[in-house]
């Protein structure tokens, strides 16, 4: 049985792209595997130095500064993200993955001792933010504040929907100068780039880009893959019998689940993308959740196979900008997996609200609003 709708496979299979309406701007998301790949890696053609307008629909109204790294090409780019790497390449240590799993074993233990549980808000957003506060550094006191702004990261009064987390930011970041430690905050504020400081708004294009990319993306994969053991609960027998699978079983549940439909490049000058002409200036997309399932590059795509290899998932992007928080996602989800495996018999799914993208041109589901479920423990 085929489980994973593809809103893009005539299009993809027809055309190789399909052309999007956002506010008032076409972008044209190329769809096949081998495209989204190619055009990921010719960033003279597919430029991402482009301030607000990498991801889609753009995000002026949520932030003032350009996002860092993601919004600039290489060579800029690759001395950028240089000054970071080291810290999220931290997630691949014993220690550190052993203090994830005792933060995930404490929320399982929480939501086992209650009749019922709503996931999104009551499980999978103190998963993201404590495991957050871990990778960044920070005490476990950072998280409880991340816990009460809700799911919605960007948070403020007014036009600017992400004024809140731009003043929570600049507060970090003064303390950090007047007192720095090891932490994320005051990694950014000793940083020299190209032998200089970094600028207040360069810190705080890294600190948005970190927010922001690390919040709806490991809520939404949490809450999906809750649902599915639910649905599913011969997946967790099958996990149990061999451990071993829970690698194979998380990166089928990135690509199956990816949070992130696409994500833009401009171009700087006049393309032809499969037979459609993109002015200069106007944007493509990288269609990262159609290329998952494309049929020229996983076999039955559609389906979801814990053992699935070779799977050459794009979700975390591809070429210079590859996700910085692979390591530390990849770290959570084997966790959470494991420790299901471990202590849950059965969850059961009382109550799901789905959430959907909506857009003019296709609509693909995106995860919960809210997910009520029971889990009962191994005696
Ligand atoms: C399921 C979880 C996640 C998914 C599916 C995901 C997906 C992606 C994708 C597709 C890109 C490439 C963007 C592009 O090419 O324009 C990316 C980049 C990035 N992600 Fe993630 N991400 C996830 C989790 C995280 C987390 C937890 C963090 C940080 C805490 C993070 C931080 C970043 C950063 C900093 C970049 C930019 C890298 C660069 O430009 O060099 N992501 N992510």
């Amino acid at each position: 049985m085929s489980d994973i709708p593809d809103p893009f496979g005539e299009n993809r299979r027809a055309d190789g792209v399909l052309s999007c309406p956002f506010t008032g701007e076409e972008v044209l998301m190329i769809l096949r595997h081998g495209d989204v790949k190619r055009a990921a890696k010719d960033w003279g053609t597919f430029s991402s130095d482009a301030p607000f307008r990498v991801p889609v629909p753009s995000e002026e109204n949520l932030r003032t500064m350009r996002q860092l790294p993601i919004e600039v090409d290489p060579p800029e780019q690759t001395d950028y993200r240089k000054l970071v790497e080291p810290f999220f390449q931290r997630a691949k240590e014993p220690a550190f993955q052993s203090h994830i799993e005792n933060l995930i074993r404490d929320l399982l233990r929480e939501a086992m001792a209650l009749d019922s549980m709503e996931i999104v808000n009551g499980f999978a957003l103190p998963l993201q933010s404590r495991a957050l506060a871990v990778l960044l550094n920070l005490p476990q006191s950072q998280a409880d504040t991340w816990i009460g702004w809700g799911i919605h990261v960007f948070h403020g009064a007014g036009g600017n929907q992400g004024a809140g987390l731009e003043a929570y930011h600049n507060a970090q970041l003064d303390r950090a100068e007047a007192n720095p430690g090891d932490d994320f905050f005051s990694l950014l504020t000793q940083a020299i780039y190209r032998g200089r400081r970094l600028t207040r708004d360069e810190m705080m294009g890294f600190a948005n880009l970190t927010f922001a990319g690390g919040r709806d993306t490991i809520i939404h994969t949490v809450a999906c893959v809750i649902h599915y053991l639910g649905t599913h609960p011969e997946s967790l027998e099958f996990l149990r019998e061999d451990p071993s699978r829970i690698i194979h079983a998380s990166e089928e549940f990135f690509r199956v689940f990816m949070p992130l439909t696409h994500i833009g490049r401009v171009c700087p000058v006049e393309t032809e993308v499969h037979g459609v002409t993109v002015k200069a200036g106007h944007r493509v997309s990288l269609g990262w959740a159609s290329a998952n399932l494309d049929e020229e590059a996983f076999e039955s795509p559609r389906d979801i196979r814990l053992d699935r290899k070779p799977n050459p998932h794009v979700s975390f992007g591809f070429g210079a900008h590859l996700c910085l928080g692979a390591p530390h996602s990849r770290t959570v989800l084997r966790a959470l997996l494991s420790l299901c495996c471990e202590h849950i018999k059965r969850i059961t799914i009382l109550d799901a609200h789905d959430r959907i993208e909506h857009t003019a041109a296709y609509e693909r589901p995106l995860g919960f609003e809210s997910l009520t479920v029971a889990m009962e423990a191994i005696e």
